[in-house]
């Protein structure tokens, strides 16, 4: 058998002790699956004395996670701490500085700091696998690197954010309102401890951003995305696109444009009988488009103990083969810079109008639109509510410029009863 493999552990959460609990479960499946032993060294924490629910004492304890990184005895760097910056960073630099190759599920890292550590890993002849950042136990990161590498990629979109999917399914089930499923959610423990990494579309939208250099072959540009969150997303909206067919969804979508690369977290209408329509609950989906695979669909947990640990083990267990990918599928230096282009794809667009439920009102809606070029495909109105008249109306596609153009002309109407809301249907 090769030499064995020696793991250094740096985070003992949730994903941290469901890493320890495989490792020391498959001990011997992953032997057979390699050819290698695969053991952990060493584990890293902020606090040492606190029950996690497995055993710790074969294992040496540092208490800097960057001196764990650079232990002799340690040859994969697993930096399970998370946070963009600080000791995640700092330690993945010292591993990757020591030509050390590093297995990560840190999302916002990469996100931010992909390329440069991507570069500075490859300069010292080391690899960044972070298979668990992205969709957790769903082997995305994989399919698009590996099993979809000779396909020039078209299109990639997501529902990358359990919480979020969860809030907005639980809505459209019970009729509660965004605040009533928001506190059950906290009281579910589903929330980031900044929640709006979760609701404002920031931790989706580094998974995207992390998708879309591997799907592109560009420089990893979180800043680049378009991002909304859910927050906004009332009961009504989601009735009454439910009503028209539609789910609402916190969906991801990449694509390469003639204008550049558009990526955009933000919500979506899509059909209510479509695989992504029909995603309930926490549960996570990627929808990935190549020129000769077509499209395929990826649907499993997000998120949890292990589904994350399986993920951060697939790369583990690639290293122990010596499956050595470049992090973002290619060479870094080989990584395009993308221009981004901004909602450059018309769409259909979902809009609800509070009109003014007096005569003529509609007409200036519609007059408004008109001038703006769009043109309506539906449109719908129910029981009115005094003095207001609710208004649905599905456009034909168009792009997010004029639909603009249009929703800054309505106030001079003298007829809105309250500031319109515009959704994009999402062609799936
Ligand atoms: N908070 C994330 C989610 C999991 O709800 O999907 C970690 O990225």
């Amino acid at each position: 058998m090769a030499e064995k493999l020696r793991l250094g552990i740096a985070g003992l959460g949730t994903v941290g002790t469901g890493v320890v609990r495989i490792v020391q479960r498959h001990a011997a499946l992953i032997a057979e699956r390699t050819g290698r032993a695969v053991e952990i060294t060493a584990v890293s924490a902020r606090t040492r004395d606190k029950e996690r629910g497995v055993r710790l004492n074969a294992y040496a304890w540092e208490d800097d996670p960057t001196a764990l990184a650079l232990r002799p005895d340690v040859d994969v760097f697993v930096e399970l701490m998370g946070g963009s910056d600080g000791p995640a960073k700092a330690a993945t630099e010292a591993a990757i500085a020591a030509g050390k190759d590093v297995v990560t599920a840190n999302k916002a890292m990469l996100a931010l700091h992909g390329q440069q550590l991507a570069e500075t890993a490859e300069k010292n002849g080391a690899v960044i696998r972070f298979e668990a950042a992205v969709a957790g136990g769903i082997p995305v990161v994989k399919a698009l690197t590996e099993g979809l590498a000779a396909n020039e990629m078209a299109r990639v979109m997501g529902v990358m954010n359990g919480t979020c999917n969860f809030i907005l399914t639980e809505m459209q089930n019970t009729g509660r309102s965004y605040d009533e499923v928001f506190r059950e959610a906290a009281e579910l423990g589903y929330l980031e401890a900044d929640p709006t990494l979760d609701v404002g579309g920031i931790d989706a939208g580094h998974k995207l951003a992390l998708l879309s250099a591997i799907a592109f072959g560009t420089q990893v540009d979180f800043g680049a995305v378009e991002l909304e969150g859910i927050e906004k997303i009332t009961i009504e909206d989601i009735e009454q696109a439910a009503d028209m067919g539609y789910r609402i969804k916190l969906l991801g979508v990449a694509q390469m444009t003639g204008r550049g690369l558009e990526q955009r977290m933000s919500p979506c209408l899509v059909p209510a009988t479509s695989p992504l329509g029909q995603l309930e609950a926490a549960t996570n989906m990627v929808v990935l488009e190549g020129d000769s695979v077509g499209q395929i669909v990826l649907r499993g947990a997000g998120a949890g103990e292990g589904p994350t640990a399986s993920a951060v083990m697939a790369d583990v267990v690639d290293l122990a083969r010596g499956i050595r990918v470049p992090t973002f599928g290619r060479p870094a230096q080989g990584l395009t810079k993308p221009t981004p282009a901004r909602s450059s794809v018309p769409a259909p667009y979902y809009m609800r109008i509070e009109l003014q439920d007096k005569p003529g009102a509609l007409a200036r809606i519609a007059t408004v639109l008109g001038d703006a070029g769009i043109s309506i495909d539906r449109m719908r109105q129910y029981g009115h509510v005094d003095p207001t008249a609710p208004v649905l109306i599905v456009t034909h596609k168009t792009s997010r410029s004029a639909l603009n153009d249009a929703i800054a002309a309505m106030p001079a109407t003298g007829v809105l009863a309250s500031d319109p809301v515009a959704i994009r249907i999402e062609e799936v």
